[in-house]
């Protein structure tokens, strides 16, 4: 089943550039919506696409950018879990009204299908590996913001007959993520400053890793099956890989020494978390083949790059705004955050 006209919105950001890469590769024919906010286009300035620049709240360009589209990639988002705490209401003014606002022009404007980037922070604490049937159980605004999505995404399904798919991401990581602090991006930024890393704990507990090039097939294999209209999918790497492991390879490949201080774990922290694969294995044909070891490799070399560019031309801020982004739920910075805001409750 081809794809057809396909508006990406976020579609400048870390996973947009990398769908929109990918969906190019294809033939297919590209809108970003995109407010710039984060995303500027740099990395697709080569590929052909047409941008509708403004917000996802904003009825009149979405009803621009989904003129004559087929299909919707949806990932403009707030994706702070830490400011979705301290300001709840602006994170569920962009992850829900925005949410609303493109599932509304996607019913006026005739879309097919639908696909929303969702997370594991509506699943909250679970036992690993989880999957799709787990409860939702969201411990901080942003999960509560993206799990409210997901419900309107099958409501969407069963009143307007939109084919709405909701993927829940891992931890992803890859090229394009310079501006994220997700722990692999923040990580190599910090290695390649000269700065240590400290690890909470033993650095035993586990995360699991997905390329963002897996992420973005796995994300064109649900637009294209009719199965997956109406389902929910995780897709990650299906692997546990401890942050011990991490730090080890990203040693390998950064060489030199890399100072390690060790603190003490913290409450609240998730000691293990993986996925389950096998739904989006069986239904989609998803198949991720990144490994770690050489994606780190590639990354380190191209966030180097990066950094040599913006040393030559000595441009004190990034062109692209950094941001704490939530997504990566179990990063250590927004997981303290969600231990913190439970302790300051009395959960703790
Ligand atoms: N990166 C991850 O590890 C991860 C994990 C789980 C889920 N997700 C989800 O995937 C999606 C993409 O994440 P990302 O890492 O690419 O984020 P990102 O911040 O790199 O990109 C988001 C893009 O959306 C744009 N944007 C933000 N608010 C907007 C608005 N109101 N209107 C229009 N455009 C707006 C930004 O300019 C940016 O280009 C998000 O929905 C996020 O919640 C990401």
């Amino acid at each position: 089943m081809s794809i057809g006209k396909l508006v990406v919105t976020g579609g400048y950001g870390f996973v947009g550039t990398n769908l929109i890469l990918a969906a190019a590769a294809r033939g297919t024919d590209i809108v970003v919506l995109d407010d710039l906010s984060v995303g500027d286009g740099q990395y697709v300035k080569n590929v052909s696409h047409r941008l509708v620049e403004g917000d996802i709240r904003d009825r009149d360009v979405v009803s621009q950018a989904l003129d004559g589209a087929d299909a919707v990639v949806h990932l403009a988002a707030h994706t702070s879990v830490v400011d979705s705490q301290t300001d709840p209401e602006h994170d569920c003014d962009v992850n829900v009204r925005g949410t609303m606002t493109v599932l509304r022009g996607c019913v006026d404007a005739g879309v097919k299908r639908f696909v929303l980037a969702s997370s594991n922070a509506p699943l909250g604490e679970q036992i690993p590996p989880v999957d799709e049937e787990r409860v939702p159980k969201p411990m901080s605004p942003y999960g509560a913001s993206k799990l409210a999505g997901e419900g309107y995404c099958s409501s969407f399904a069963a009143s307007y007959g939109l084919g709405t798919t909701v993927l829940r991401f891992a931890n992803v990581y890859g090229m394009y993520s310079t501006h994220k602090s997700s722990v692999v991006a923040k990580f190599l930024r910090r290695i390649q400053a000269g700065e240590g890393l400290v690890i909470y704990g033993d650095g035993e507990q586990t995360r699991d890793f997905v390329h963002v090039e897996d992420l973005a097939q796995g994300i064109l294999a649900a637009l294209q099956t009719p199965d997956a209209a109406g389902e929910t999918f995780q897709l990650g790497s299906g692997t546990e890989t401890s942050v011990l492991t991490l730090v080890d390879l990203l040693r390998q490949v950064a060489g030199g020494d890399v100072q390690i201080t060790h603190e003490p774990e913290r409450p609240g922290e998730i000691r293990r978390n993986w996925t389950d694969i096998g739904k989006a294995q069986r239904i989609l044909g998803y198949q991720p083949s990144k490994q770690l070891a050489p994606s780190l490799a590639q990354m380190h070399e191209w966030f180097q790059g990066q950094r040599a560019e913006v040393t030559e031309s000595a441009i004190v801020s990034p062109t692209v705004s950094p941001t704490v982004s939530a997504d990566d739920f179990m990063d250590a910075d927004e997981e303290e955050a969600v231990a913190k805001r439970l302790r300051d409750l009395g959960y703790l």
